[in-house]
């Protein structure tokens, strides 16, 4: 038996108790006469003590060779300890070792395997598993188990069915490229991996299954961010026989479950908001409700002056960012300029001070007097003490650019509290969305999404106004789950890949099997793909992604630990009859 007990585990009542412990060392005092040694495992730390008058000489020895990370395994007497450390739940005790044998030696590890770690980011990836032995990294691991079973318990109660579907698929369209695998034996064929299981979710409602839930990777070949991976992990859901309220209920119910048995923490309201109310008062489909500076459009306040910046722009808003009077010119100077950093890409910033004694003074206040000051304050909620910003453009760059400006506004000012949960359900998305690139409407959810009743004859007159039963639950600032309620024929099908610029010959090609199988009777469905790794950052109270995956890809899409992406040898790609031509 390798060991009796856990490194987390023992205290004052095991007190004379003989024991076997295994473990990491992870730490060394050796004074010679007497040898400390943490030990070290998943489960926690246990000081060991070899002292020379009641340890063999022969073990004493072995014990001065130890380096960090050595594996070991000891036999020993858990004893009262001299001076006890009480932040740790085994700091009352000690283990006084009687035979020790060395598992496997380590090297040094190339950066301290401790809660602070002298390791940069780089070096900590390509050693992914020594970071996994620092406890922050293997807790947040073990919270992502604990939200996970979470998850599966409750849904799998609820009566969902867990069902696997396929990697190895042929192009879903969501919106991002595919990871593409060829096949062997079917030359110059590809698979793709799914970015989703969209289509296979809606064939099993399809096949009756009625309730499913996957909890799955999905893989999309997009640029990366701090919440974005190129695989990552979705709590894949559809329900048949459902309206979007009955999604919205059961899917919030599962969220409540969550922030309670995770966080403990209750959540009275989950708000709801149409996507057209979400980005005039925020600029942003994943508006954080944690706060308020919400948006004040100030077109009817500023247009009637000489300033002309504000007179040719389509759209002027605002925010009252509070208590932000005491900001110092410089302070304001620097904002003025990130908000006209290339990111953000803002011309400028008009600012107006809210000074205690009910004055104003603006940077323009060479158009605006004392009266106008004070209808911008009304409109965007400003009181003494705030300070007014101001930008101005075209109404969707603008509204982009003022949201940032709120969002970084309030990360400094502490006002995203990652403690307090602010759930809010986005609704009525429109159903298709403009891409400048290729001059045409795309599907804004994906091809799949219905219209709301009675709109498909807009697409006719005004496609950009067709609003879908499509909905996203954000957390917080963050877009942690999808869905819509799906089209269940045919025709309408045909119809929806039509607008979007398939032929009928390539929609046929492309989802033949879905429109097929829509033909033998499918229910009406629709569903939700929460995404896992980010609802655990955000829960464990981050927004970082890459913290929360045992192996993430860094920015580049690189695993630096195994270093792929990486080139396949000739005989491999003539195996799969392709050949490589790198464009230089
Ligand atoms: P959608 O594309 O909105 O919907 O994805 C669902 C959720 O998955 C998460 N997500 C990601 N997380 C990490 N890295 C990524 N690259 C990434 N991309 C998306 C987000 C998002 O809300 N099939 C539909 C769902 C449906 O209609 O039922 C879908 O995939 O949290």
């Amino acid at each position: 038996m390798y060991r009796t007990h856990s490194n987390g585990e023992l205290n004052a009542s095991h007190i004379n108790t003989q024991v076997t412990l295994a473990g990491w060392v992870q730490k060394i005092r050796n004074k010679g006469f007497m040898i400390w040694v943490d030990l070290r495992d998943r489960y926690g730390i246990t000081q060991l003590i070899f002292d020379e008058e009641r340890t063999s000489k022969e073990v004493m020895e072995i014990a001065s060779q130890l380096g960090r990370e050595f594996v070991i395994q000891i036999d020993g007497t858990v004893i009262e300890r001299e001076s006890k450390n009480p932040n740790m739940p085994t700091g009352d005790i000690e283990i006084l070792v009687k035979n020790i044998t060395v598992l496997n030696k380590s090297l040094t590890p190339p950066f301290t395997i401790e809660n602070e770690t002298d390791g940069g980011e780089d070096l900590r990836m390509k050693y992914r598993y020594l970071d996994i032995r620092r406890k922050p990294v293997r807790e947040n691991l073990v919270f992502r188990h604990k939200v996970t079973m979470a998850v599966r318990n409750y849904l799998s109660e609820k009566n969902f069915v867990e069902v696997e579907t396929p990697y190895l698929i042929k192009s879903t369209p969501e919106g991002a490229r595919d990871f593409v695998v060829p096949s062997r034996m079917n030359e110059g064929q590809f698979y793709a991996l799914p970015q989703s299981p969209q289509t296979f979710k809606q064939l099993l409602m399809v096949g009756g299954m009625d309730k499913y839930f996957q909890i799955v990777k999905c893989f999309r070949d997009e640029d990366l961010r701090a919440d974005r991976q190129p695989e990552f992990t979705q709590i894949d859901c559809e329900m048949a026989f459902v309206e979007q309220e009955d999604i919205l209920n059961t899917f919030e119910g599962l969220t409540r479950h969550l922030l309670k048995e995770i966080n403990g923490v209750g959540v009275s309201e989950f708000p709801r908001m149409t996507y057209d109310e979400a980005m005039r008062k925020y600029g942003n489909d994943k508006p954080d409700i944690r706060f308020g500076m919400e948006f004040g459009e100030l077109n009817a306040a500023t247009q009637h002056k000489d300033f002309n910046v504000f007179n040719q722009a389509e759209l002027v808003v605002g925010i009252a960012v509070p208590g932000g009077n005491s900001f110092t010119r410089k302070e304001i100077d620097a904002l003025i300029d990130w908000v006209k950093r290339p990111q953000i890409g803002a011309m400028g910033m008009v600012y107006c001070r809210y000074n205690e004694d009910g004055s104003f003074k603006s940077s323009v206040d060479k158009f605006y007097d004392q009266e106008d000051l004070q209808r911008w304050a009304a409109i965007t909620g400003a009181k003494p003490g705030d300070l007014i910003c101001v930008l101005s453009g075209e109404a969707h760059k603008v509204r982009s650019q003022l949201s940032a400006l709120r969002m970084e506004l309030a990360q400094r000012l502490g006002l995203r509290d990652p403690k307090v949960f602010a759930p809010l359900w986005v609704v009525d998305f429109p159903l298709l969305e403009w891409d400048e690139e290729s001059q045409r409407y795309h599907a804004m959810h994906h091809p799949f999404t219905s219209p709301k009743p009675g709109q498909l004859e807009l697409l006719e007159t005004d496609p950009g106004a067709v609003k879908a039963n499509a909905y996203d639950l954000v957390l917080n600032g963050n877009e942690i789950g999808g869905g819509s309620i799906r089209i269940h024929d045919k025709e309408t099908q045909s119809l929806m890949f039509d607008y979007l610029g398939f032929t009928p010959q390539e929609a046929k090609a492309q989802f033949g099997f879905l429109m097929d199988a829509f033909q033998y009777g499918a229910p009406p469905h629709g569903g939700i793909a929460f995404g896992l790794d980010r609802l655990v950052a955000i829960l464990g109270g981050q927004e970082t992604i890459r913290d929360f995956i045992a192996f993430p890809k860094n920015n580049a899409g690189r695993d630096v630990m195994i270093d792929a992406p990486a080139p396949i040898d000739t005989a491999q790609l003539e195996e799969l009859s392709l050949q490589l031509k790198i464009k230089d």
